[in-house]
């Protein structure tokens, strides 16, 4: 196992995430957001990361509504909840980040009382006191370690109002056993675990420190925040997508697996899940009712 302490961790995702962010095209996020209702009703039946973040009517709920986003990545579901109605602050480690976000919401002609990026260490900005109604993050929470997710967290239950909810679409990894099996199918650029030496390459440049993504695990962290704390399972059955080819075909079989999983037991939907949303509401106010701070 690597161990990443936090300074560590964050600084890998800020080198590894300005590389990324640094070639993507503000215009095609521009073209995608012009066409809104097309883009935004495929990704939400489709693509787990919108399914799972948009459900119960999170977009209906957007309209007027404060929106902090952490770990904004490239900006689309920021611009995405601005479209909606919300006014979005969307925070990144990558500078590469707000830089997209702000080009792309100059060339929109949404000015920064509507979206507006920031880049830093969250824990460390310093942002207007106005609280929010919402803070989300989309495959966000996973890369930070387990301390600096409490830290996060804290600050997050802060910043909201009373009856404000943290929204976060997060990988799931609730069986051991499962897991390790999927760590030996190779996808894409990542080997598989069993190809020992091009696995601890891979793993070298990964960003992800090596921590719990089990239901569990989040739900403990937040609990120490949070006053209401819940895991939605989803996945177990879109998973397997990743062992077809591309194309249209496998975005049928994404769109019908999220209708069949909706309908499996709890319990199978939990230990099968890939991903999950978690929602925790009623922020504790005080550093007194979260016990051991
Ligand atoms: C997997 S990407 C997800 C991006 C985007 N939310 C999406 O759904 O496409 C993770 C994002 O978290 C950001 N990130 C990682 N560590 C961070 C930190 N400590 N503070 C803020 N952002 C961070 C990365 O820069 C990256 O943009």
């Amino acid at each position: 196992m690597r161990v990443v302490d936090t300074t560590e961790n964050v600084r890998e995702n800020e080198q590894h995430y300005d590389q990324s962010y640094r070639d993507v095209n503000v215009d095609e996020i521009v073209t995608m957001v012009e066409n809104f209702d097309e883009f935004f009703s495929d990704a939400v039946r489709t693509d787990t990361s919108w399914y799972g973040m948009y459900m119960d009517g999170f977009a209906d709920r957007l309209k007027g509504r404060r929106v902090l986003e952490l770990g904004c990545g490239n900006g689309v579901n920021a611009l995405a909840m601005c479209m909606l109605g919300a006014q979005v602050v969307a925070v990144d480690i990558s500078s590469e980040s707000a830089r997209i976000v702000n080009q792309a919401a100059q060339k929109l002609g949404f000015g920064p009382e509507r979206v507006q990026g920031l880049s830093g260490d969250f824990t460390s900005l310093n942002l207007e006191d106005e609280p929010f109604d919402c803070v989300v993050g989309k495959a966000f929470l996973h890369h930070l370690t387990e301390e600096l997710e409490r830290e996060y967290l804290a600050k997050a239950a802060g910043m909201l109002k009373p009856e404000g909810e943290a929204r976060f679409f997060e990988p799931a990894e609730n069986s051991p056993t499962l897991d390790s099996l999927r760590w030996m199918v190779p996808v894409r650029n990542r080997p598989s675990s069993l190809n020992k030496k091009a696995f601890a390459k891979w793993k070298a440049s990964d960003p992800h420190p090596d921590r719990s993504n089990s239901s569990q695990t989040y739900l403990q962290n937040a609990a120490l925040y949070f006053e209401q704390v819940d895991a939605l399972s989803l996945g177990s059955i879109e998973r397997f997508h990743k062992l077809l080819p591309g194309g249209s075909f496998n975005r049928k079989y994404r769109r019908w697996a999220h209708r069949v999983d909706a309908r499996m037991p709890n319990w199978f939907r939990h230990k099968f899940a890939r991903s999950q949303l978690l929602v925790y509401r009623h922020p504790k106010s005080s550093a007194a009712d979260r016990g051991s701070l």
